[in-house]
């Protein structure tokens, strides 16, 4: 059985592809992805310049997950403007360009250049939570609004989307929602690791990672029931508008099956890729068309925000 699916009218040939950060900086990173039976390829978010990031050690695997303070180690637009014919060259999959700006300023220069490119989507990362002195700009919905009135004032029919950080509270589900009902956003990725965690290891006495203290974006399996609740949620407000896209804590096909019925359109793989690597994805689209086999559903749309209510 197939997962085939749709953001934004874009075909991916399964439910299941990468989520921006691990192992999706480089050219030969993206080409294991593009190589891989992941439905699309997500290239790491994209600042202005090259970045190195934050200090090591910057990324831990525990026990339910992972925690990272990997502050956006990137090759910078030009790199990634110049990889891109490359890369489709390679592959017919979606290409999903991931961008932020160190500065307002940033973001329409990022935007524009990847709307003028040959990405099949765009999506703005406001939720990166390990840029030392700068907040998630998902928390900041002025910030949030000012910048996509700029950036969908540059026009252009290229799919463009957000990355969100987690929501805890209906107020912020409801203020952000507002928001995004103003703009012909495509889709919503919910959601980034869950921001200024920390782990600490008692025989060492110290945290597990080295910057900001040891906070870091928590994700894997600990936080799978906070992103199954922002997809529900915003797939309720805002799915007749636009795709939402699970990610946090999928590492089997049974995950990600609770995302299609929370409403997701596709899903992203982040820890368990990191981890498995890219084996990862064929496993679960084969797991999850598994499921869909014996409960019935023809396909992905069938099952799509079919939660049942108590
Ligand atoms: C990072 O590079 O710090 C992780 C990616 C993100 O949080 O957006």
């Amino acid at each position: 059985m197939s997962t085939k699916t749709q953001i934004a009218g874009v075909e991916l040939h399964s439910y299941i592809f990468n989520a921006s950060g691990p192992k999706d900086v480089t050219f030969d990173e993206l080409t294991i992805i593009a190589d891989s039976h992941a439905g699309g390829v997500v290239i790491k978010t994209c600042t202005l310049e090259p970045r190195e990031g934050n200090e090591e050690p910057r990324y831990c695997d525990v026990p339910l997950g992972s925690i990272n303070s990997m502050g956006l180690p990137n090759l910078g637009l030009k790199a990634y403007i110049d990889m891109v014919p490359t890369l489709r060259a390679r592959t017919k999959k979606p290409i999903i360009a991931s961008l932020a700006g160190m500065k307002p300023d940033d973001f329409p220069v990022l935007t524009k250049a990847f709307i003028d490119s040959d990405v099949d989507l765009i999506e703005l990362n406001f939720s990166c939570p390990n840029l030392k002195g700068k907040p998630q700009i998902g928390y900041d919905f002025e910030m949030t609004e000012q910048l996509l009135k700029d950036l969908f004032a540059l026009g252009g029919t290229k799919p463009i989307g957000i990355k969100l950080p987690p929501y805890f509270d209906p107020a912020h589900w409801d203020a952000a929602a507002a928001i995004f009902k103003k703009f012909p956003i495509a889709f919503l990725t919910c959601i980034n690791s869950v921001g200024n965690t920390l782990i600490i290891d008692a025989d060492t006495e110290t945290p597990l990672i080295k910057p900001k203290g040891g906070f870091g974006g928590l994700g894997g399996e600990y936080i799978k029931p906070v992103a199954l609740a922002n997809v529900r949620a915003f797939s309720q407000m805002l799915g007749d508008r636009m795709a939402i896209i699970g990610v946090g804590g999928i590492k089997t096909g049974r995950d990600a099956f609770e995302f299609l019925l929370c409403g997701a359109d596709a899903v992203q793989v982040g820890t368990i890729f990191m981890q498995e690597g890219a084996g990862c994805f064929e496993r679960i689209d084969r797991e999850l068309a598994e499921i869909l086999k014996k409960k019935g559903y023809k396909n992905i749309a069938a099952a799509k925000g079919k939660l049942k209510i108590l």
